[in-house]
């Protein structure tokens, strides 16, 4: 009888220990593979940018835009099994906002910068439990470049033509009056292990 209550009692502690599924690291590997995620997603949307304001001018590449980020967003994220967008405190886009944790990591951006210290190379990573699902959330600071004033500068920079096509699909827009080297956001992944 003795043997067989501490026979139960090892079983149930082994039993619970082993069903504890234990907190996934963050591997260098996994953070290359975030890190290379988020470098070809701002390429893609930049080289269709370009394309558009060379082929049809920028008036045209702001609704192409428009239309172009959000599929690509979604699209990008399914062909790679990961959940990928960008979001700024400046949002042109309502789909755009930050949700709390981005929010937490923007906020680190923003001081990094406003100190300094926020580089290209940048990046933020953490491991979250959601209902028991591991997931790791990654962030990358996204940089003004001078093509990106016509659209998102001074009232000088963007031209009238510009200026009513934003007004008109978004009329909420507070994604104006940037200056080149600023911080304008970040692109958010995603990835469930
Ligand atoms: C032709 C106009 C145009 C140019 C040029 C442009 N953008 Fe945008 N940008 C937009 C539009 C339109 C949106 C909203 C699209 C969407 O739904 O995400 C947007 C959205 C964004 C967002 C998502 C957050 C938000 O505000 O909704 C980021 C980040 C961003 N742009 C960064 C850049 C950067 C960096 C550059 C330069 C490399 C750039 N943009 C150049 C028109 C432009």
């Amino acid at each position: 009888m003795k043997k067989l209550i501490v026979f139960s009692v090892l079983s149930l502690f082994i039993f619970i220990n082993c069903s504890q599924k234990s907190k996934p690291e963050i591997t260098e590997e996994l953070k290359i593979s975030l890190r290379s995620d988020a470098k070809s997603f701002m390429e893609s949307l930049k080289s269709v940018l370009i394309k558009e304001i060379q082929t049809n001018g920028i008036v045209k590449a702001v609704s192409v835009c428009s239309d172009t980020a959000q599929v690509l967003t979604n699209n990008y994220g399914i062909s790679k099994g990961i959940y990928i967008r960008r979001v700024s405190f400046k949002n042109r886009n309502p789909l755009n906002v930050p949700d709390e944790f981005e929010t937490k990591v923007l906020e680190m951006f923003e001081e990094q910068f406003r100190n300094g210290q926020l580089k290209p190379e940048s990046e933020y990573a953490e491991m979250i439990e959601d209902n028991g699902i591991y997931k790791v959330r990654y962030l990358k600071p996204i940089f003004v470049q001078p093509e990106c004033l016509n659209c998102h500068g001074s009232e000088e920079q963007i031209s009238p033509q510009v200026k009513e096509v934003i007004n008109k699909i978004y009329p909420d827009d507070k994604a104006k009056g940037y200056q080149m080297g600023d911080l304008r956001g970040a692109v958010s992944i995603q990835k469930t292990l």
